[in-house]
């Protein structure tokens, strides 16, 4: 009869290691530099060399697995070196977790056996030993610039940030909702979607119906969806991938982005939801500075000289609050000549939110009521005038611009039904009907873009060296 532990042990006694393998424990890079308790343990170091130096008498490793900034010495008899262990391969070490005599660490291994698992050719791997690599230069190798690091630091700051802000919304009563990534709706309305269609799928003569049978897309927000779901559940949230055919190159803008959103209902005002996208902001932060201040030293220290000081102010200061009748004011008194229009009725630009926010003292602000006009269907009508606004809420931080978007929702339907009239939807928008119909509440929401907050934070200048595998016009790379 099979029986499947009797062959994993005849595997491991034909394996020359076996005695790690079966006795001594595997620690990670992180646990072993942080187990100070005193005593000496066996343990077993999987990791990537990052440093070698063989002396006479004495070989030093230094090795890193991801689980923190701070590689880990491995300390051995020369007898155990050979030409394999170079920089950037891969091996397992098996001795003794000792405190360490040395100034640099707390704890080091004392190496009984080094085996290298993986070879690298240094000569042909992309990144060289203790070079400070430029950011455009390591972009160009998206699967290997996890090995260097700064894109260390980022991804354990990226996970960290995910986290805080799950934990946000888990604190605050949220439901996390899943939202669709193919949908049939475009709910900016701005046409820039990503259309989906199977490539496998041979139609037969005279079938135009494609796959799904409707057009479909990559969705470009998840807030209809998560009014759908704020019906039920009151207050609801979505973390995932949101997809935008922006022809756009710049330092802001991706195809493919995280999108943190969220939806409230029985909310009536918009400094409900101003007072959650600051309280999320702010609690992510101040989280992310707690627990993740090894590896944000690194972008404070060369990335972004000053920007600890900058993101701990975000913390203290409480955001301003203009209209963006009031924005435009301050841009027509602005002594800065600016490339677009600052008409009332014009869309603000990234240089016109830069301005604003310096003008303010470098403080994040609320720019609230933006026109009718500028804003999508689903925005609540303020039914002023003679300059005509929407309860519309945008969040304008340093050094990046516009973060959040949000609005309250046009919950009535006497007043939503001859807007989607106007505009030709409102057979698509049935359903978003029915919503108005079948208790419509006040509500509201916004959506927060993840990787401008990441850029906010560290003060990383390109958004695409905080995202693992960027997409945008012309790349789209692995
Ligand atoms: O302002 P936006 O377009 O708002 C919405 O999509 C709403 N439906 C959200 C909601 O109310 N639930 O996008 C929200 C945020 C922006 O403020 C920006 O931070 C980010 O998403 N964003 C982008 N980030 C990177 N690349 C792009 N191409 C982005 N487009 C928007
Ligand atoms: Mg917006």
């Amino acid at each position: 009869m099979f029986a499947p532990g009797k062959l994993v042990t005849r595997l491991l006694a034909r394996c020359p290691w076996r005695h790690y393998h079966r006795r001594i424990a595997r620690v990670s890079v992180n646990k072993a530099l942080s187990s100070d308790d005193g005593s000496t343990k066996q343990v077993r170091i999987q990791g990537w060399v990052r440093s070698v130096r063989a002396q006479k008498e004495v070989l030093f490793l230094h090795i890193n697995d991801g689980s923190s900034l701070q590689n880990l010495q491995i300390v051995a008899e020369p007898s155990l070196n050979n030409s394999a262990i170079s920089f950037g391969a891969a091996v397992e070490v098996s001795g003794t977790l000792v405190k360490s005599l040395g100034k640099k660490q707390n704890m080091e291994v004392k190496a009984e056996d080094i085996r290298v698992i993986g070879e690298c050719n240094t000569k042909d791997f992309p990144f060289k030993i203790k070079e400070r690599h430029p950011s455009e230069y390591t972009r160009q190798f998206p699967h290997l610039r996890c090995r260097t690091n700064m894109f260390g630091s980022l991804l354990r700051i990226r996970s960290e940030a995910t986290a805080a802000i799950q934990e946000y919304f888990q604190n605050n009563g949220f439901l996390h909702i899943h939202t669709p990534i193919i949908t049939s709706n475009d709910c900016e309305g701005a046409g820039e979607l990503f259309q989906v269609e199977a490539t496998s799928r041979v139609p037969a003569a005279g079938d135009h119906r494609g796959f799904f049978g409707v057009p479909a897309f990559l969705t470009v927000s998840g807030q209809l969806h998560l009014e759908v779901m704020s019906g039920a559940f009151t207050r609801v949230f979505t973390f995932g991938p949101t997809f935008r055919a922006e022809n756009s190159q710049s330092r802001r803008h991706l195809a493919e982005f995280y999108m943190v959103e969220t939806e409230m209902s029985f909310t009536e005002s918009l400094e409900d939801i101003m007072q959650v996208m600051e309280n999320l902001f702010k609690s992510a932060t101040s989280s992310l500075l707690n627990k993740c201040a090894e590896d944000l030293s690194l972008f404070f220290k060369y990335v972004s000289p000053g920007q600890e000081e900058r993101s701990e102010k975000l913390l203290k200061d409480k955001f301003i609050v203009m209209s963006y009748t009031e924005a435009i004011e301050i841009l027509k008194r602005a002594p800065d000549t600016f490339q677009y229009s600052t008409e009332w009725g014009c869309d603000l630009q990234t240089e016109h939110e830069k301005y604003l926010v310096r003008h303010c003292g470098d403080v994040p602000i609320f720019v609230i009521n933006y026109p009718y006009d500028l804003k999508p269907f689903y925005m609540r009508d303020n039914e002023d005038g003679p300059q005509h606004t929407v309860a519309a809420v945008d969040l304008l931080v340093p050094g990046v611009g516009e973060l959040f978007g949000g609005s309250l929702r046009e919950e009535r339907l006497h007043v939503l039904q001859p807007r989607l009239d106007r505009l030709g939807l409102t057979e698509t928008y049935q359903w978003y009907l029915d919503l108005r119909r079948f208790g419509s509440v006040p509500h509201g929401g916004f959506g927060m873009g993840f990787e401008r907050y990441l850029q906010c934070i560290l003060g990383v200048d390109n958004i695409k060296d905080v995202i693992p595998f960027p997409r945008h016009p012309y790349s789209c790379l692995l």
